[in-house]
């Protein structure tokens, strides 16, 4: 197929084109580059082999996608782009939601206007917002906290409207629990822009010399250890469930479906520490502070519906993430390249 992947020089994205194009997909990246550096293009096509079409500018800019909608066909589009800073999303509501929101308005309404009926798009386990039992099931009721879950929400919302007005769409809401690890071959993995608000990358920082030492925001949950739980997968294997998905949209006859890709193991701050330490030879120094404002306890997925209806589950450890992310993050210390 011949597919259009927004945001695929993202984090997600970037390891979803690589399997899309293994795959025997034509892929054609769109992306403003507002949170990915150009230099990960020149890395994704050393690990295709071939170029990479990448168009650079913003969904939000309605023309500009209309536009190439107009000109060029498309049998699916996998939408990634979007803005994803929990903590940025309250100093900056509006700019959330008006690009999260207007970046799908602009392409869902370019792509109905031009006949392409298949979408996968990026959502995730926020949605399920700060009450939901563990492990969180698909059919659980959905909010938020903060801004950015709540865009989230309001795009699944709106994406399900669109759906049950025109049965003719078949769109996939896929819920990420916490993507974590990169590529094995070390050349392509998660870049944050700043000091990291994640784990996973402020563990690899504390390991690559970047930064001092982990704070760990509070260790009194009622949890294994005191310390907050969740369902990290691993990048690749988030990345094989689009194409899954991307697949399943052939065949089922519901307009719209929502997926889980989790898996379904719990894992707490300080077994992550443990297991990144394992990755890369030595301790990680760390302090135990006060917990962090709209944390959950636990947080890991139900992943039964994704395996039955996809056939799809994550097989990769907490030490394969670990390991893979301490290769990207040691061969790469500042990142990928400026410019
Ligand atoms: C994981 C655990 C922290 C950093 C976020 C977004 C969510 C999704 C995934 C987009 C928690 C603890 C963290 C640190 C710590 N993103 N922690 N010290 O909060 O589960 O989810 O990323 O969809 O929307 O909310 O992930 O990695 O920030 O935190 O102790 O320096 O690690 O308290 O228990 P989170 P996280």
């Amino acid at each position: 197929m011949r597919v259009l992947v927004s945001g695929g020089a993202g984090y997600i994205g970037s390891h979803t084109v690589v399997q899309l194009v293994a795959a025997g997909h034509e892929v054609v990246v769109v992306d403003s580059f507002a949170n990915a550096k150009p230099s990960v293009v020149g890395r994704l096509e050393a690990l295709t082999g071939r170029p990479l079409d990448v168009r650079s500018f913003d969904l939000t800019d309605v023309d500009k996608t209309e536009h190439l909608f107009a000109h060029e066909p498309f049998d699916a589009v996998i939408h990634f782009a979007g803005f994803k800073a929990v903590g940025e999303s309250v100093e900056k509501p509006l700019e959330y939601y008006e690009n999260n929101l207007g970046s799908t308005f602009s392409l869902v309404r370019a792509m109905r206007r031009h006949g392409v009926a298949k979408l996968v798009f990026s959502s995730s386990a926020t949605v399920y917002g700060a009450q939901a039992p563990v492990p969180m099931r698909e059919d659980l009721p959905t909010s938020a906290t903060n801004p950015y879950g709540w865009t989230k929400v309001m795009q699944e919302q709106v994406l399900r409207d669109v759906a049950a007005s025109d049965p003719t769409w078949r769109i996939a809401l896929l819920r990420y629990f916490n993507p974590v690890g990169a590529h094995a071959s070390g050349t392509i993995g998660e870049d944050p822009s700043d000091i990291p608000n994640n784990l996973m990358p402020y563990l690899a920082q504390v390991a690559v010399g970047r930064l001092e030492k982990l704070l760990v925001y509070g260790d009194d949950y009622d949890t294994v250890d005191g310390t907050g739980v969740r369902d990290y997968i691993h990048v690749e294997d988030l990345a094989a469930g689009h194409i899954a998905a991307l697949h399943q949209l052939g065949d089922t006859r519901a307009p719209v479906s929502t997926w889980n890709l989790g898996t379904g193991t719990g894992t707490s701050v300080l077994q992550l520490l443990a297991a990144f330490e394992r990755a890369c030879g030595h301790t990680l120094p760390y302090e135990v502070v006060a917990r962090r404002a709209g944390d959950i306890a636990a947080s890991y997925a139900d992943p039964t519906r994704a395996e039955a209806e996809l056939g799809w589950r994550a097989t990769r450890t907490v030490d394969d993430m670990c390991a893979d992310s301490w290769r990207w993050q040691s061969q790469n210390p500042r990142g990928y390249p400026e410019g």
